[in-house]
């Protein structure tokens, strides 16, 4: 875990981790996918990358964006080839089949582990107050996922309905950052990290990278319920 003072900071901290994933990934595979979080938290992040050094330093033309879920983030600040933008089509009326359409397409864009997932380079992720991250909400069923790469999922606390990478997705990818700041989410990062394991309850427990690597990148306002560094 890496905590920080700030969401200053903290978006610094997952901007160069960012930049260092996409220069790997593109000098040993040609490209970089990654899968973006919606949210509030990452807009300090994302103007960071939009703005130099990291404008010019993350090889843009060689990267492809997918997204953790519909809540979708612009990236008309770096030169992504719009071919290499993967939204969700979250727009779609029939919400099973774009959410197959989109597992057809990670399929399609992404090499695919031994046990045929397929693979991101790096997702970030957020935390909500409630544990949830991504679209994976307490108690969804989505939480255990088994055969499925994206599933339309219910939102009934919000009134809506949403699409997510489900957790065997997420937990393939090369690396996992969470970014997680302000004191509104102290009691849920304490309850992901030293509550007891009950991912359906508390979904980000959910993700566990199978050979990758996970990050927490947090402020110190969200790491003050902790009783000890992870
Ligand atoms: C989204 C994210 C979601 C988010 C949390 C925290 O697109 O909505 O996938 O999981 O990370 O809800 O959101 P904030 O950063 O706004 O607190």
């Amino acid at each position: 875990m890496l905590v920080v003072p700030d969401l200053s900071a903290a978006a610094a901290a997952a901007a160069e981790r960012i930049a260092r994933r996409c220069e790997q990934a593109a000098a040993s595979r040609g490209e970089c996918a990654i899968a973006l979080s919606g949210g509030e938290t990452p807009r300090a992040l994302y103007a960071r990358l939009a703005a130099d050094p990291f404008r010019r330093r993350i090889p843009w033309p060689r990267i492809r964006v997918f997204w953790g879920d519909e809540r979708g983030v612009l990236l008309d600040a770096v030169p992504v080839p719009v071919d290499r933008i993967h939204r969700m089509p979250a727009e779609r009326p029939d919400r099973e089949a774009a959410a197959e359409a989109y597992a057809a397409l990670l399929r399609a864009h992404l090499p695919q582990t031994a046990d045929g997932w397929p693979r991101l380079d790096l997702v970030l992720l957020g935390l909500g107050d409630d544990a949830h991250t991504a679209s994976l909400f307490p108690h969804a069923p989505a939480l255990r996922e088994t055969r499925r790469a994206v599933l339309a999922v219910d939102a009934p606390h919000l009134g809506m309905t949403r699409m997510t990478l489900t957790p065997p997705v997420l937990n393939h990818a090369g690396e996992i950052i969470f970014l997680v700041a302000g004191p509104q989410k102290a009691q849920a990062l304490r309850a992901v990290l030293e509550g007891p394991r009950q991912p359906d309850a508390v979904p980000a427990q959910a993700i566990t990278p199978v050979d990758g690597s996970l990050v927490w990148i947090v402020d110190a306002a969200a790491s003050s319920a902790l009783t000890h560094r992870v």
